[in-house]
């Protein structure tokens, strides 16, 4: 009987249980196996003592596949390569969790992350010999040869319930409404939500843009369309119009994005006149019932992931491509970032709309 252990790495997403359910129903019902969850990603296996559960069926009583976040916790401290120790020091524990793995005698392991996730959960798999399988989560997207990642839809669908609200307020007071949503270096939410919520502007990472250009737009809008408010979706890693990025340090020291919704918002209060306010949709986008898309690919992942193990198809990772769950080698995944194509169809969709993407 074969026993695999499961894990999430990195921020949460909406559709993270929905993948775990779909993993130990399959490994139960498919294949007799035992499956074991460890909890808070990586730091599960170098906890002392390792922290991780046998989970069944019951574990899922029909709840968890409706809730956002992930029940067996994660994190974004957990790099075993360079951990961060409680004195400030950095430490190579990436034996520490090869040795936590062979202790609970698994066979294999899923593990769910994103990008950053995935890179390190691959080298610690290549160290210890662990037949591993990735499964593809993360708002923001960018994860290479997967179309779409667990999470990203509930996050958009956040995105344009926000531009949803924003616009009644926003003509009723004639104001321009800046709205930043997260995505990392990749524009994938601002550009979906924006399309869907009708943005008058959407300001991308991949697209250098020239606040001259956004101010025409907004006055145009005014002036021409007769129509006294505008919304606007920025990506939160579009530099400022200084060309400076904006950055905050959370509690572990990592840099992270956040804020420069302020700056449009002021340059273009500065530069139209227009009384504009700024929201800044922050975890929101991380939160809430997953939607229909993530639960489906979360358990189309989950299914496949198992199968793959089940014929010894390990070093992977499962995508969706073409409507299809299809899997593709982790050292290619690794290699890569997926970002907005600048010549494909979305992009091509907003300047179709009038939408202004700042060049
Ligand atoms: O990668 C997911 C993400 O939500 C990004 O969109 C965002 O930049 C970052 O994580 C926020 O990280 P944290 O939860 O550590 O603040």
């Amino acid at each position: 009987k074969k026993r695999i252990g499961i894990l999430t790495s990195g921020g949460d997403c909406a559709g993270l249980n929905a993948a775990i359910r779909a993993v130990t129903r399959r490994a139960i019902d498919g294949f007799g196996w035992e499956v074991v969850g460890i909890r808070n990603g990586t730091l599960g296996l170098i906890s002392e003592p390792i922290e991780a559960e046998i989970l069944d069926k019951q574990t899922f009583s029909g709840v968890l596949l409706r809730q956002g976040g992930t029940f067996l916790g994660s994190s974004t401290k957990g790099d075993p390569f360079a951990f961060k120790m409680p004195d400030g020091s950095v430490k190579d524990r990436s034996m520490e969790f090869v040795e936590g793995f062979r202790s609970l005698n698994l066979d294999g392991l899923i593990g769910i992350g994103g990008d950053g996730s995935m890179k390190i959960l691959n080298r610690l798999c290549e160290l210890g010999d662990i037949p591993f399988i990735g499964i593809p989560k993360t708002i923001d997207n960018d994860v290479a040869l997967t179309e779409f990642t667990i999470g990203f839809t509930t996050a958009v669908n956040v995105a344009v319930d926000a531009l949803d609200r924003l616009l009644p307020t926003a003509a009723s007071h004639h104001r321009v409404m800046v709205l930043e949503v997260m995505g990392r270096d990749a524009g994938h939410i601002a550009l979906h939500a924006g399309i869907a919520g009708g943005a008058d502007v959407i300001l991308l990472p991949e697209i250098a843009y020239d606040m001259d250009k956004v101010a025409e737009k907004i006055r145009d809008v005014y002036e021409n369309e007769k129509r006294s408010h505008a919304l606007v979706v920025c990506s939160e890693a579009i530099k400022t119009s200084q060309g400076q990025t904006v950055m905050h340090a959370n509690e572990e020291g990592k840099m992270n994005y956040g804020g420069v919704g302020h700056e449009i918002g002021g340059q273009i209060a500065k530069m139209t006149g227009a009384d504009t306010r700024v929201t800044v949709l922050g975890h929101l986008q991380r939160g809430g019932t997953p939607a229909m898309r993530d639960r489906l690919i979360a358990s189309a992942f989950g299914v496949r992931a198992v199968d793959l193990m089940a014929q010894g198809k390990t070093n992977c990772m499962v995508a969706w491509q073409h409507r299809e769950v299809v899997d593709v080698p982790l050292d290619e995944v690794v290699k890569r970032y997926k970002k907005i194509d600048v010549t494909g169809t979305l992009v091509h969709t907003a300047r179709g709309l009038g939408i202004c993407l700042g060049d």
